[in-house]
């Protein structure tokens, strides 16, 4: 069992780095044939989308551009429910199909509150690529069009996902020993 230290939190692996670019692999190639002719722009959410945003999008084929907001609702080990908007759409996405990329759905407020503004905005459509999805936490009814992996409603770090900051590194995903 590979176990790490953050702070003062043990977290234990739970989706390794191999199986996380396979599943990446097949939501590329599910994107790559769902968009085929058509104009997409990407929006990674910062920070945590860093790491899946930059694996997904090296293997899209489409003439894709791609462009990042941050938002943030963290504090510590549970969502805040407050989400602040610290960098905005600053893309031309007018008739574009856009396509958000997050680190997890948890609450879902952070995706709600992007879905709301995109909304405001003259785009051809609006799909939701997530590499983590938490059901059981989750509060909205947008749909999550592209899901990685369906989780347990439990804290996890790695691959661009931080505890207090740190953690984002690590190349596979870990889950909060209890
Ligand atoms: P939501 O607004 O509650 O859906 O939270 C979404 C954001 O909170 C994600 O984009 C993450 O940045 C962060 N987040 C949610 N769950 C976790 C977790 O288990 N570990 C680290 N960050 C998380
Ligand atoms: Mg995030």
């Amino acid at each position: 069992m590979k176990e790490v230290i953050i702070l003062d939190r043990k977290f234990r692996e739970m989706i390794p780095e191999s199986t996380i670019g396979k599943r990446i692999s097949e939501i590329a190639e599910a994107i790559n044939s769902d968009f085929a002719g058509k104009e997409v722009v990407f929006l990674g959410i910062l920070n945590g989308a860093f790491m899946f945003a930059s694996d997904l999008f090296r293997q899209i084929r489409l003439d894709a551009r791609i462009s990042f907001v941050k938002l943030a609702s963290y504090e510590g080990t549970r969502s805040s429910g407050n989400v602040r908007e610290l960098i905005g759409v600053n893309e031309d996405i007018t008739n574009k199909h856009v396509i958000i990329i997050d680190d997890i759905i948890d609450t879902g407020h952070t995706l709600e509150t992007i879905v709301e503004e995109l909304s405001k905005r003259k785009v051809a459509g609006v799909k939701v690529a997530a590499l983590l999805f938490k059901p059981e936490a989750y509060l909205k009814n947008i749909p999550i069009d592209y899901p990685g992996f369906n989780i347990p409603n439990d804290f996890v770090v790695g691959y661009g996902l931080d505890y207090e900051g740190f953690g984002r590194n690590l190349t596979s995903i870990y889950t909060l020993i209890k």
